[in-house]
């Protein structure tokens, strides 16, 4: 048995494509057990998944349009992630705020990339919000994912200067870059060290 990664994204996927592409250059399967058993979006038209389905990747969507409430939308999407029996569950730009009860039902195997370096700038637009502070360095956190939106124990962070002339766009480029080398390095370590969920 192996150990199952799901990753959930709403947007681009380069976050999930980078692990993607880890995974099978790295062969995870054959070192460590480990596969990226699927990739599920809440949007149908996230150009990720043409990219996992392009690498043999089985994808789902749940559309969170399709709920009266969070907790509906949550308990389809575990429904969905638990047909992996995921060892670890990774959100890479997945843009929905998560239920304390999903959250809790994957305790110590969710974990999130925030484009900031946590604590500063939870939320959203992270990197104006740094612009607008004068901050001099900018950057992305790897987290554990809790209740409360972008804390967690921090796993590892990646830290890019800001330079002149930086718009939020050319300091998001400058930091996603980043984000593309720590993130499956962090699954990776992770992986390694987690053992398999047993069915049921
Ligand atoms: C990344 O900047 C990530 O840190 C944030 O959303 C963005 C997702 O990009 N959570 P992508 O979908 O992985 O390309």
């Amino acid at each position: 048995m192996n150990k199952n990664t799901v990753i959930l994204i709403s947007g681009s996927g380069s976050n999930m494509a980078a692990i993607v592409t880890a995974s099978q250059k790295d062969r995870w399967r054959e070192r460590f057990g480990a596969q990226v058993s699927a990739v599920i979006s809440n949007k149908a038209d996230a150009p990720g998944l043409a990219f996992a389905q392009k690498h043999h990747i089985p994808t789902a969507v749940v559309d969170h349009k399709g709920f009266a409430s969070r907790e509906a939308f949550d308990a389809a999407l575990m429904a969905e992630i638990d047909r992996h029996t995921p060892t670890l569950v990774v959100l890479a730009g997945f843009m929905r705020i998560l239920t304390p009860g999903f959250v809790q039902h994957y305790a110590g195997r969710l974990i999130n990339i925030h484009p900031s370096l946590l604590p500063a700038f939870a939320g959203l637009h992270t990197h104006q919000r740094a612009l607008d502070m004068g901050c001099k360095f900018a950057g992305a956190t790897v987290h554990r994912v809790t209740a409360e939106l972008d804390h967690g124990e921090i796993l590892d962070q990646a830290v890019v200067p800001v330079l002149p002339g930086d718009t939020a766009t050319t300091l998001a480029a400058r930091v996603l870059t980043q984000e593309h080398i720590m993130y499956p390095r962090v699954v990776e370590r992770l992986l390694r060290h987690m053992t398999v969920v047993k069915e049921g």
